[in-house]
């Protein structure tokens, strides 16, 4: 594995993993590795292949053929792309995170991209969020934080971003596709959604994203993974 420092930042729906892991890498100047929208990507791209949605071979075959890239566009929002379509709206639905969350649970899929992620690992450093960063992806991260917050804090901060995106959701459906969808993360026989051994458990229920970013930054510089 490469000597390249990785901080995972794992944690279920919602907890705040996106924002907190795309700030601590702007602030760090580290590359960043979003694994759910791997995931998301392949049901869409599945999808629009036709396979159906049980398919294991199909969708293992096309996580390692599936053309995608991440940019930003002038304004700094953040762009991906499936072949020669921008994506990213579609993939924040939560349509698109069960679909993920479907695909997710079978093993040679988990195995087909697990390559692929660790390719995000390039000087001068990673910052990975996901599911499964710290206890299968990266398990020598110097840095593993597990991130949480209440099940209520959690649907209510989704509904926020996606209002604030301009789709049309409802606070309650919301919660209860949350909640289905960490409970099949949770409970799946690969790469359970669960702490590392070694991470640092941190509840952002109550803390503001500039509290939680500092904690981690604060542990980050602790480790001495920057100066
Ligand atoms: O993080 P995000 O909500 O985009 O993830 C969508 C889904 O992808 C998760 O609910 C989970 O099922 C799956 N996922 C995963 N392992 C990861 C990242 C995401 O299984 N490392």
């Amino acid at each position: 594995m490469s000597s390249v420092p990785v901080l995972t930042i794992d944690g279920p729906s919602g907890s705040g993993k996106g924002t907190l892991a795309r700030r601590v890498a702007e602030k760090l100047g580290w590359n960043l590795l979003d694994s759910g929208a791997l995931y998301r990507l392949l049901a869409l791209a599945g999808s629009r292949y036709g396979l159906e949605p049980h398919d294991e071979a199909g969708h293992a075959a096309l996580a390692g053929t599936m053309n995608i890239r991440f940019s930003g566009d002038a304004s700094g929002e953040e762009q991906i792309w499936l072949g020669n379509d921008e994506v990213s709206r579609e993939l924040r639905t939560e349509t698109a995170g069960e679909g993920a969350s479907r695909v997710a649970v079978m093993p040679s899929v988990r195995a087909a991209l697990t390559e692929r992620q660790r390719q995000f690992a390039q000087e001068p450093g990673l910052v990975a969020d996901g599911r499964d960063m710290g206890t299968v992806i990266f398990p020598d991260a110097p840095l593993k934080i597990f991130l949480t917050a209440s099940a209520e804090e959690r649907a209510s901060r989704r509904y926020k971003q996606l209002k604030g995106k301009g789709f049309d959701v409802s606070l309650a459906a919301l919660s209860q596709e949350l909640a289905e969808r960490d409970h099949r993360d949770a409970n799946r026989a690969v790469s359970p959604l669960k702490p590392a051994d070694d991470a640092e458990l941190l509840d952002s229920t109550g803390l503001s994203i500039e509290q939680v970013e500092q904690a981690v930054l604060a542990l980050a510089k602790a480790r001495q993974l920057f100066r």
